[in-house]
């Protein structure tokens, strides 16, 4: 199917505006054929999980320069990994990491599929979806609390995002493009860090300024809706 409009803009915004991750390819690069480590998409997801994008570069500088591969990191001791994830906190995650690194190592490689991925200890629906998309280039809908205040905003949505996970995936999903989508995904992660921020939002950067629906009406600052209290 063709690229959505909306996606067309956002992956145009996103080459120019794309932040450097240490885990990311760029735009440019993965034009040029450049392949992302999905053991580096997997790592730097699951640290992303409950841990700001600053706070995790240290991390995971360190557990790529100890464990450049995900043999390398199944072969460790737990103990050296729990130690080395000491400071980034929800020590479950790096248990699972832990699981996982050793059911991966078995199977030879990382099942490429949103469902395979699953099924992985420590992936929920977010990460399964966000490594689908950005190492495998599956056209999965990846979101997380950025990108539900971007739709929250687009769509004017009146109620809480956290009332609506099945209409805003759902209107993700109908703009994933067939072409980029682990960029696409990355884009709305971006946009939301960057530009549609929770307060506020620098709509004069925004690709979809002119779309928004709650920009159109002026009430940016309004959405997303809070729970009340
Ligand atoms: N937050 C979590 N994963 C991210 C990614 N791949 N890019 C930007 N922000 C993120």
């Amino acid at each position: 199917e063709p690229t959505h409009p909306l996606a067309e803009a956002l992956l145009d915004w996103y080459d120019t505006s794309a932040r450097t991750l240490p885990w990311r390819v760029s735009p440019a690069a993965l034009k040029s054929g450049a392949v992302p480590d999905p053991y580096r998409v997997w790592l730097s997801e699951i640290m992303l999980q409950q841990t700001m994008v600053e706070a995790v570069k240290p991390f995971f500088a360190r557990f790529t320069s100890l464990w450049p591969t995900i043999e390398a990191l199944a072969a460790a001791e737990a103990d050296d990994i729990m130690k080395a994830w000491a400071g980034l906190g929800y020590y479950s995650r790096a248990r699972n990491l832990v699981a996982c690194a050793k059911v991966v190592a078995e199977l030879g490689a990382f099942p490429q599929t949103e469902a395979e991925l699953r099924k992985l200890p420590g992936l929920g629906a977010y990460t399964a979806a966000s490594v689908a998309a950005i190492a495998f280039g599956q056209p999965a809908a990846v979101v997380d609390g950025n990108v539900e205040r971007v739709m929250a905003r687009m769509l004017a949505l009146p109620v809480p995002p956290a009332k609506a996970k099945n209409a805003i995936r759902e209107a993700v999903a109908a703009m994933v493009p067939p072409v980029r989508p682990g960029d696409f995904a990355q884009a709305m992660m971006d946009l939301g860090a960057t530009v549609c921020t929770p307060r506020r939002p620098a709509c004069m950067f925004c690709p979809w300024r002119e779309p928004c629906l709650a920009r159109q009406r002026g009430e940016q600052d309004l959405y997303p809706v809070k729970a009340p209290k």
